[in-house]
């Protein structure tokens, strides 16, 4: 008697919970909640904060395949979170209209004393967005200690 009691408290909590909207919700409903799981800037900051970093460590390794690599990949990123979080897409465009360009030049010369300034550049116009987006504290460093990639390999 007492274990089926207890068997029927364990099982009541499984017996109640929600309905899996996934499955069971109005595509109304399902739509609702996927945009609500749509990932926002600093998801999408947290990666390019990564490739901004291998970016600049292929380049000091003379691995240029690699880093115009990050620039498309930091290039697209910018661009889901144009798509995802509308009100940045404004100060997103003057980046892929600034920033882009100038590294893009800096990579494909294919030259160290080339691509830093361009780096530098690249840096400035991250932090005029991160200004223009009330987010002027997140800086980053114009010479990023290291990078995370294993392709780089580099101690951590
Ligand atoms: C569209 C404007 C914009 C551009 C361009 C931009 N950022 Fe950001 N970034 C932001 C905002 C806004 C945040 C704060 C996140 C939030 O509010 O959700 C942020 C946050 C970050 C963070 C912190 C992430 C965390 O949570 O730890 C890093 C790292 C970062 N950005 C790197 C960069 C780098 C590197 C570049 C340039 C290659 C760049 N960002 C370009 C707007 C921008």
């Amino acid at each position: 008697m007492k274990t089926s009691i207890i068997v029927l408290l364990l099982l009541f909590p499984v017996v109640t919970s929600q309905a899996d909207w996934r499955e069971q919700g109005s595509p109304s409903d399902q739509l609702a909640n996927l945009v609500e799981l749509v990932p926002g800037t600093s998801h999408w900051m947290f990666e390019i904060g990564e490739r901004y970093k291998n970016l600049y460590w292929a380049a000091k390794q003379g691995r240029w395949e690699f880093a115009q690599y990050q620039v498309e990949e930091i290039e697209k990123l910018i661009k889901v979170v144009q798509l995802a979080r509308p009100k940045r897409a404004e100060t997103a465009q003057e980046f892929l209209e600034t920033g882009v360009p100038i590294i893009n030049d800096g990579v494909a010369s294919k030259k160290w004393d080339l691509f830093k300034p361009a780096f530098a550049k690249l840096n400035q116009a991250c932090m005029t967005c991160h200004g223009k987006n009330d987010h002027a504290f997140i800086t980053l460093p114009v010479e990023p200690a290291s990078a995370s990639s294993p392709v780089l390999n580099l101690p951590d």
